[in-house]
């Protein structure tokens, strides 16, 4: 059998969901599942939010038309997907080493954006063959040679190579098919050879255990084979495997080249780790695909019930969410504030919304989430190393000889008339210029900023400035120090140790005094009058007041009208339901928040 295996990369909403569905329904692959908008998208919430987090590949079949000349010739194509934002780059690059070519997407009305750039690099890192598509050519906005120029321009790719698509329309799709058997390299590898495959992506079966997603480089793996992973040395028998059509189709082997599944009773998906390589224990390879790396969380976060009674349910519900995502972490942590609840890793901020909204809406929890907060490597006065995510863990100032903390190299491209704006942006969030690189008559900026400085609200800032035309992606880069301070915050004269953040020195005073300001707009007003007071090392550095006043909802009912006063009681206890007690004090969501919201 002749195979290709290729993926599709784009900039979110480049249309790449689209594409892909429009070259399934062209192969016939419809119907095999509901035939909903979008195949691949498989979440509920990826749905809702129009982006990708799971990667679900796809076996087609395709027999060349006769106008190409080979009329009749039969390939399988296997489509891997990839996830479409930033927090996400590892397992993009993992699929990615899956595959032999990619189809590189640019929407013709928006032309190169950032993460064009950033995966067409992975793209060529990984020595694959990249088919450029210049997408939604039947938007009014498109300027399809503008965005085949701009391709040439900055990735280097010829752009008489383009290919003019629409996944709306369907124009485009018969010239793609044939450019993936033209222009893709066949797999190579020896079926005889000793077995080495490649996880790409890993989900969790509740019967048969957690299903590895594989690319078989060389040698075959049958049922009953004993498997080994590199990673950390464990066994495994293959009970079944096979391919996607889409859905699992059972097979009898998997075979150099071929992409498919293998159910091996793997019962946690910590043991397969998307990037591991697998081989057989009885013909084992001796060097491993390179660059694996473990999921590793960099954004921490605590979860709390706002209800205590609902610990045991949050707890059940984060062990169902890990079975399926190997990058989130949680354990268990205790607040003074806030009681019993978790301390939660996450691949970024985005990952974090959606497990978050993913708990309170399939699990139906009412939950409190502290502030993100990244990784903090600390040396203490005594020399001792400590590693922390957690500000109220941190030692007190007296302790600490040095902090360190995470770097991002970020490109932001951007239309020209923002460019002051945006640099000044990065500049406040400490950033330095690494160059600036021009593309027609767009700017591309590489900067070096601390990882925490864009935690917050940045990509929000960088869209409101720029008028949505920016785009930006990142890496973690490296460590290093900083002039970091912890920032305390009391509630009615009590530590909240659950409000503290970790802040660069020159911003201190003016978090401290947002901090305490928002909170007193959104803590509601009790009988007295409650101080809410931030501090550096026990010293007040701002405070405000929430005035005391007496709740009465009732009391704009003159009426006797009972719906209309049964509406307003409703309302009210809505209003609390995010609501956590510290001391005699009700504390809304929004409060742990304030630190979030620069403006
Ligand atoms: P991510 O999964 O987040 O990376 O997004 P995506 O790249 O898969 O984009 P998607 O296919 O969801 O399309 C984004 C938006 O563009 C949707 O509103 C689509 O309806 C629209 N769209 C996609 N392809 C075309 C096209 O060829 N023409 C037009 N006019 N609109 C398109």
């Amino acid at each position: 059998m002749k195979f290709r295996n290729f993926s599709i990369i784009a900039h979110v909403d480049h249309g790449k969901s689209t594409l892909a569905d429009r070259i399934l329904e062209s192969l016939g692959a419809m119907g095999e599942r509901d035939k909903r908008d979008q195949t691949l998208d498989t979440l509920e919430l990826e749905r809702e939010r129009g982006i990708t987090i799971k990667s679900t590949p796809v076996r087609l079949n395709y027999t060349r038309p006769d106008s190409s000349g080979h009329g009749g010739e039969e390939y399988v194509f296997n489509l891997i997907d990839t996830p479409g934002h930033v927090d996400f780059g590892y397992e993009v690059s993992r699929s990615l080493a899956a595959c032999e070519g990619v189809l590189l997407l640019v929407d013709a009305s928006q032309g190169v954006e950032a993460q064009t750039i950033v995966n067409a690099y992975l793209a060529i890192d990984s020595g694959l063959e990249i088919i450029p598509v210049i997408n939604k050519i039947d938007l009014p906005a498109a300027d399809p040679e503008g965005a085949a120029q701009e391709m040439e321009d900055v990735v280097g790719i010829p752009a008489e190579h383009a290919i003019f698509a629409s996944g709306k329309t369907g124009v485009g799709v018969p010239e793609i098919l044939e450019a993936i058997v033209e222009r893709i390299p066949a797999p190579s590898g020896d079926p005889e050879g000793p077995l080495k495959a490649l996880i790409f992506d890993s989900v969790y079966d509740a019967y048969q255990g957690v299903l590895l997603f594989v690319r078989v480089l060389e040698g075959r793996v049958s049922p009953k084979d004993k498997i080994n992973l590199f990673s950390n040395g464990k066994n495994f028998d293959v009970e079944r495997l096979g391919t996607f059509s889409p859905g699992l189709v059972v097979g009898k082997s998997l075979e150099a080249g071929e992409v498919g599944w293998i159910a091996a009773g793997i019962r946690d998906i910590v043991d397969a780790q998307v990037g591991d390589t697998i081989t057989r224990t009885d013909f084992p390879t001796s060097e491993p695909f390179p660059g694996f790396k473990p999921a590793q969380p960099v954004v921490f976060s605590g979860l709390y019930p706002t209800d205590t009674e609902d610990y045991r349910k949050l707890r059940e519900a984060l062990e169902r969410l890990k079975l399926n995502d190997a990058a989130f972490s949680f354990e268990p942590e205790t607040s003074e504030a806030l009681g019993f609840g978790f301390r939660c890793g996450f691949l970024g901020l985005l990952h974090a919304e959606i497990v978050q909204e993913r708990l309170e809406r399939e699990f139906d929890l009412d939950l409190i989430a502290t502030a993100p907060a990244v990784i903090y490597r600390i040396t203490l006065t005594n020399g001792e190393a400590l590693v922390t995510q957690n500000p109220a863990q941190f030692p007190t100032r007296d302790r600490i000889e040095l902090i360190e903390e995470p770097y991002i190299k970020m490109s932001v491209m951007l239309p020209e008339e923002h460019v002051g704006s945006v640099m000044q942006l990065l500049q406040e969030r400490r950033g330095s210029m690494v160059t600036m690189n021009y593309i027609g008559r767009r700017v591309e900026l590489i900067y070096q900023v601390p990882f925490a400085e864009i935690l917050y609200d940045f990509h929000d800032r960088l869209k409101s400035i720029s008028r949505g035309y920016a785009s930006m992606d990142y890496e973690i880069i490296d460590y290093r120090e900083g002039d970091l301070q912890k920032v305390d915050i009391y509630v009615n004269n009590e530590i909240v140790d659950a409000l503290a953040v970790i802040v660069h020195e020159s911003k201190a005073y003016g978090l401290g005094r947002k901090v305490v300001d928002k909170m007193a707009e959104v803590i509601p007003r009790q009988m007295w009058a409650v101080p809410v007071q931030a501090a550096i090392g026990g010293k007040i550095i701002a405070r405000a007041t929430v005035k005391a006043y007496r709740k009465d909802v009732l009391a704009k009912c003159y009426g006797g009208d009972i719906s209309r006063k049964k509406k307003l009681l409703n309302k009210q206890k809505k209003g609390k339901a995010r609501m956590k007690q510290i001391g005699t004090v009700e504390v809304p969501q929004e409060a742990f928040l304030a630190v979030l919201s620069t403006e």
